[in-house]
C-alpha cells in the first residue's frame, strides 16, 4: 500500500512489532482527500472480501470485522468496520463504515468484554484472556464527504469500535489483559458471548 490502491491482502498488512503499529497515528484533512477516500473504501471492501467465504478462501484472508489504517503501515486515523447484523430483520443493529477521525466522546461505566477473548489481523498468534472494555461508547467521526457524525455503540459493535480506535492510538487488544490473571473478570463486567 503505497498510495497505488489496489486490491488490499493480508500482504499489505504489517504484524505486531512493526513501530507503525506503536504510533499515535495523524489526523487527516476534513473532507478526506480523494487518495485518503479511496483508501477508505478499500479497507471497507477487504472486511467484506474477509467474511466472504468464497472470497476470502481465493484470496487467502483471515476473516475481520475492523481495520486501521496503521495496520497497512499507514499513520493515518482512518479505521473501517463491518460488522453485518445477525438479525436480518434489524440490520440497523450492524454496523458498515469508514470513520475519518473518530474520537470517542464518552463511555459507561459499565464494563464488557468478548467471552472469547480478542484476535487482531496484525497478530499471529491467539492471545487469551479479557479484554474489558466500556460497554457502551459515544463516538463521533466524518465520513467520506466530510460530514460529521455522533453515534452511540453498544457491546460487540462498541468493542470492535474501541479496538479500531486504539490502533490509531498505537495500543494492542493485549495491553488491556491482565498480565498476572488474564482470566480474571471483576463482578459486574458483561461478558459477550
Ligand atoms: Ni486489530
Amino acid at each position: 500500500m503505497r498510495g497505488d490502491f489496489l486490491m488490499i491482502t493480508m500482504d499489505d498488512i504489517i504484524r505486531e512489532g512493526h513501530p507503525t503499529l506503536r504510533a499515535v497515528a495523524n489526523e487527516v484533512p476534513i473532507p478526506p482527500t480523494a487518495e485518503d477516500v479511496e483508501l477508505g473504501k478499500e479497507m471497507l471492501q477487504f472486511l467484506k472480501n474477509s467474511q466472504d467465504p468464497v472470497k476470502a478462501e481465493e484470496l487467502n484472508l483471515r476473516g475481520g470485522v475492523g481495520l486501521a489504517a496503521p495496520q497497512l503501515d499507514i499513520s493515518k486515523r482512518i479505521i473501517a468496520v463491518h460488522v453485518p447484523s445477525v438479525d436480518p430483520e434489524k440490520p440497523e443493529n450492524g454496523i458498515s463504515t469508514v470513520m475519518y477521525n473518530p474520537k470517542i466522546l464518552s463511555h459507561s461505566v459499565q464494563e464488557a468484554c468478548l467471552g472469547e477473548g480478542e484476535g487482531c489481523l496484525s497478530v499471529d498468534r491467539e492471545v487469551p484472556g479479557y479484554v474489558v472494555r466500556a460497554a457502551r461508547i459515544t463516538v463521533s467521526y466524518f465520513d467520506e464527504k466530510g460530514e460529521k457524525h455522533k453515534i452511540r455503540l453498544k457491546n460487540y459493535n462498541a468493542i470492535v469500535v474501541q479496538h479500531e480506535i486504539d490502533h490509531i492510538n498505537g495500543i494492542m487488544f493485549y495491553d488491556h489483559i491482565n498480565e498476572k490473571n488474564p482470566l480474571h473478570l471483576k463482578d459486574g463486567v458483561l461478558v459477550i458471548e
